[in-house]
């Protein structure tokens, strides 16, 4: 489906001086990465660099972490969506596009939504890998002033590396995460399904685990990710939502209104009588979104096949893979680093 991601029009014409002044800033950031970050070996054939605590893919982002952080101008409107990768970012990103735009595209025109013809990571940009991403914008700083309000974004960008902005203008952030070993077996299929592209030989569950454990999976290490945003939701209930997918699989609508009243568009007993939650549920759901064209056959604006975002969308799925040695160890490593968090995964 050869379409332009809406979030293109971000990357207007700029000046020559312009133009030379972000080269300028994407040369520094590149020179930062390359002399000063420790690296390690990588997913794919490239090694990965760890900035400010956190493992990050150049291949995947480039250097947009860093360009994200200095150059992202929030507004007290925006809502950011972030997570770590694989822990149900792609329906999140389908429900609350759904719940901001329902005026504009009802879930119940059914042949009209935009879901139908995007997948959310198109409609909700991930910021460091879409739009502030070196390999892929030219190295251009976009332009996201001429958004309208309310601005929705995606990021897997750790709470305590966002840029200043976000915080200080008090825009609002839902978090959404996962039991980590369903996270670490759907981070291993969708790294294996992406090295099969690249003809790369499939990693070993063993791999994929040691690697997890050590902290060097995609924006790991994992607890401490989910812990960033853990403790600010404690710290600032108004400012950042706190969801774990394996709760929204068993009350869809239960959280589907808790995002919507937190992003301040709740839905009215109306629109409850009229059946539109279950519609975005219906809407969103694995079985509707992986089944779209879009979905089956597309690429995101990153080179990943849309499929790839979509497996089983199933709770407890790592047994089936996990030997119960790497099932207990992971247990054991959870409860140590959340202990006295107050958070059970
Ligand atoms: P599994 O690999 O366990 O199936 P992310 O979107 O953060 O990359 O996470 C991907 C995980 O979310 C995958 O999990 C995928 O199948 C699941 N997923 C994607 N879309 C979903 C949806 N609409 N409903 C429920 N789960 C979904």
């Amino acid at each position: 489906m050869a379409q332009n991601p809406p979030y293109k029009i971000c990357f207007v014409p700029k000046s020559k001086e312009e133009k030379e002044e972000d080269e300028k800033n994407y040369k520094r950031y590149s020179e930062i990465v390359a002399t000063t970050f420790p690296t390690a070996e990588g997913w794919f054939d490239v090694p990965i660099y760890q900035c400010q605590g956190f493992w990050y893919s150049f291949e995947m982002a480039g250097v947009g972490p860093l360009a994200f952080q200095d150059h992202f101008k929030a507004r007290p409107s925006d809502i950011l969506l972030a997570s770590i990768p694989k822990c149900g970012t792609t329906w999140l990103k389908s429900l609350a596009f759904s719940i901001m735009n329902r005026k504009s595209h009802p879930p119940s025109a059914l042949q009209q939504h935009p879901l139908l013809k995007f997948n959310s990571h198109d409609l909700v940009p991930v910021m460091e890998m879409m739009l502030y991403n070196n390999n892929l914008n030219g190295n251009r700083i976009p332009n996201l002033d001429i958004l309208p309000s309310p601005r929705l974004f995606g990021t897997h960008i750790p709470y305590t590396s966002l840029p200043q902005s976000i915080a200080l203008s008090g825009s609002r952030i839902i978090y959404i995460c996962r039991n980590t070993k369903d996270n670490l077996v759907s981070w291993w299929h969708f790294i294996n399904k992406l090295r099969l592209k690249n003809s790369l030989e499939p990693m070993k569950v063993e791999e994929a685990f040691k690697m997890f454990c050590k902290g060097t999976s995609s924006y790991g290490p994992f607890w401490e990710h989910v812990l960033g945003y853990w403790k600010a939701s404690l710290e600032k209930p108004q400012s950042v939502l706190f969801l774990k997918y394996d709760e929204l699989v068993i009350e869809p609508a239960l959280h589907l209104k808790r995002i919507a009243k937190f992003m301040g568009c709740p839905f009215s007993s109306m629109e409850d009588k009229e059946g539109v939650v279950d519609q975005i549920i219906k809407l969103c759901s694995f079985e509707n979104l992986s089944n779209l064209e879009v979905n089956q056959t597309g690429i995101c604006d990153v080179g990943i096949p849309n499929n790839a975002f979509f497996r089983k969308g199933k709770v407890g799925d790592s047994a089936n893979y996990l030997s119960p040695e790497m099932l207990e160890q992971l247990d054991h490593i959870t409860k140590e680093k959340l202990h006295g968090s107050g958070l059970m995964l």
